[in-house]
Formats: C-alpha cells, sequence, structure tokens
C-alpha cells in the first residue's frame, strides 16, 4: 500500500476549454485540463498526483517500450440535463485492470486510488463533459512500466495514469462491415485475450489493415481454429438469429465487456430470448444464406452499440436488413437512459460525481 494516499493537486492555469471546437471532434484527439499519476516503486504505490494535462519524460529504456508491459480501461462520464456528471459502473473496471495487471505481473491498482483519483480528476475536469445523448467524456486510465532496463522482465517500477478526452460517436459513419478472420487470430489459448493488453490491440492493427483493404472496416475474430466468432474489431458482438439474441461467452480468449454484460442483464430483463453460448461460423454464414441473421451489432463502451452492416467470408458477402425497432436500438435506448440519468437506475450501476 501506499504511504500517502492524499492526492497532491496542481490545477491548470488556462483552461484550454475555449479553444476547443465540441461540435467536430474525432475520438479521442483532444484532452481535458488535468491527468491523474500514481507510481509504484519499493514495492509500494507512491502519492497520487492530479497535474495539467502534459508530455512527460521517459528513459528510452523504460520497460514498456521494449516488452510491452501496458494495459489500459476504456470507461465514460455523462452528463444529465441536470448537468450532474454519472460514472458508469467504475468498480468493474477497476477490478478488469487489477485482473489485466495481474496476468502482465503487473502490481494491482488499489481500489481507493482508482476510485478516488477517478472521482477528483472528472469532477476537476467536469466541463468537459459535453452533454447531449451520445455525448461523453471518455476516460482512459492505464497502467505501463516505467523501469529501466532492456533485460525481459516484469519491472519493478509502473506507473497508473488517467487521462480524459471528450467524445462523440466513436463509428461516426456508423457503416461498419466486419471480415470473418480465417487466418489472423487476436488470442490466443492460455493467453491475455481477455485483458485489455495494450498488445492486444496493436496485434490487432495490422490484420484489420488487410480487411480494409477488402472494403471491411473490422475483423470479426475467430478462435485459434476458426470455426467459432469471438469478438468485432475492439468489441464484443452479438447476432440475432429469428428472435434469439446470441453472445459468445467471456472465457479466457474473450475479453468480459462492461457494457456486453449491461446488455445481457438489459435483454433478459426485455424478456427477449438471449443465449450467451459457442457461436459457429458455420451457423453465422447458414443463418446469413437464409435469412435468418437478422442482425449483429457490436458492444463496448467507446462504442457502446455498433450495427454491423454486412459480413465477408472466404470470398463472399453478405448484407444484413435494416430494421425498423432493431434489438440493438432497443437495447441501446435502454442503456444510455440508465447511463444519463433518464430513468431510474435499478441495477445501481451509475455513481453521481459530487
Ligand atoms: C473501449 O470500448 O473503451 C475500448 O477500450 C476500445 C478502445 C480500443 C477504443
Amino acid at each position: 500500500m501506499t504511504t500517502d494516499t492524499t492526492i497532491k493537486i496542481t490545477k491548470i492555469t488556462n483552461s484550454n476549454f475555449e479553444n476547443i471546437n465540441l461540435d467536430d471532434l474525432a475520438f479521442g484527439t483532444v484532452y481535458s485540463d488535468h491527468m491523474f499519476i500514481c507510481d509504484y516503486k519499493d514495492g509500494k504505490w507512491q502519492q497520487p498526483q492530479i497535474t495539467p494535462y502534459q508530455p512527460m519524460l521517459m528513459a528510452p529504456s523504460s520497460r514498456v517500450f521494449h516488452y510491452g508491459q501496458a494495459a489500459f480501461e476504456g470507461m465514460k462520464a455523462y452528463k444529465d440535463t441536470n448537468n450532474d456528471v454519472w460514472l458508469f459502473r467504475p468498480e468493474e473496471n477497476w477490478k478488469r485492470i487489477c485482473f489485466s495487471s495481474m496476468r502482465l505481473a503487473m502490481p494491482e491498482i488499489p481500489k481507493e486510488i482508482f476510485m478516488e483519483g477517478l472521482q477528483t480528476l472528472v469532477e476537476m475536469d467536469k466541463k468537459w463533459v459535453i452533454p447531449g445523448k451520445g455525448n461523453a467524456l471518455y476516460i482512459r486510465p492505464f497502467i505501463f512500466a516505467t523501469q529501466e532496463g532492456v533485460s525481459a522482465a516484469p519491472a519493478n517500477q509502473y506507473r497508473f495514469m488517467i487521462i480524459c478526452t471528450p467524445v462523440q460517436g466513436y463509428y461516426k459513419n456508423a457503416d461498419v462491415k466486419v471480415k470473418i478472420s480465417d487466418h489472423y487470430s487476436r488470442a490466443a489459448n492460455g493467453g491475455v485475450g481477455a485483458t485489455k493488453a495494450a498488445g492486444n490491440y496493436a496485434a490487432s492493427f495490422y490484420p484489420t489493415q488487410k480487411a480494409n483493404e477488402e472494403g471491411y472496416q473490422q475483423v470479426l475474430w475467430t478462435n485459434s481454429t476458426h470455426e467459432y466468432i469471438e469478438e468485432a474489431g475492439t468489441m464484443n458482438v452479438f447476432f440475432r438469429i429469428g428472435d434469439t439474441l446470441l453472445t459468445a461467452p467471456a472465457d479466457e480468449r474473450i475479453l468480459a465487456g462492461i457494457t456486453r454484460k449491461s446488455l445481457l442483464q438489459l435483454a433478459e430483463d426485455a424478456n427477449l430470448k438471449t443465449e450467451v453460448r459457442k457461436i459457429s461460423v458455420a451457423e453465422v454464414t447458414e443463418a446469413a444464406k437464409n435469412g435468418t441473421l437478422l442482425e449483429v451489432f457490436g458492444s463496448g463502451t467507446a462504442a457502446v452499440i455498433i450495427p454491423i452492416t454486412g459480413i465477408g467470408y472466404k470470398g463472399s458477402h453478405w448484407d444484413l436488413p435494416k430494421l425498423e425497432n432493431s434489438y440493438a436500438t432497443q437495447l441501446k435506448s435502454s442503456l444510455l437512459d440508465i447511463q444519463y440519468n433518464t430513468v431510474e437506475d435499478k441495477y445501481n450501476w451509475t455513481l453521481k460525481i459530487k
């Protein structure tokens, strides 16, 4: 544990807020005024700090650059019509970053450091939470190895940080077609697929570029034998075949998405038929062929719910129908109602920023 958990705060002198055009934001390009930092060294977490958002100096031999010991989280703060700001299931993000850290041989972040740092930072940068459904302050907690030296072993020094970026939608043109992977994988059995290891995302970029060249925005990731569907791009993925909503179990290869888990709960409570089970490529392509594949959508914090408009597999392509009252629309609306505090949160998922 740390010796002093009081956050040392240095405020910005001139906010950058007035210089930003909040109506035209590319995802993650603009940062709020402050950032949270907490270093780990000598076997313990040091005093946390909040400082103006700024570049930092790092030694070229810092281990994160060489061995990729790094993990992150994605979460959002939402503003309601009373200008109150809310977090959504933040303890789930804390648990998951600790799980990712454990798997990458990094120290777990004490809950009070994560939760206090998060709430204080969001409170300080409240004005950066853009109002309006779909808009939010995207929060990026992350941890990485800072120890100098290129020997391939876990570091003994780390930095945990939180930065924030005001966002609108993640996939702006919302025409997301996916290519079912018959070669590349994002995860391995016994690997780190279930974590938010930075390297999982780096490894996905090249296959995604290849898919882009073929006219697909994202890869529909499959298991090691390419028989079962796992995730879509950086999202969990749901299929509606007939009236059943299907998603794959969050196992050691698949991220246990917080949006995924919330949607499953909302779907069950809306009496939609849901099944969490392995979904084969054959089942999906057969349903696409015979017209029973009615919807496919990705879910994630950044994306919320993104309808997938087409699927490609080994040279064949199927477009998905455009449904009037889709499960995706229904579930997204129920989720946003809770996140933006327009309905009572009977699940106790939201946390108000003081
Ligand atoms: C999120 O949805 O928050 C993620 O972590 C995905 C990220 C690559 C934008």
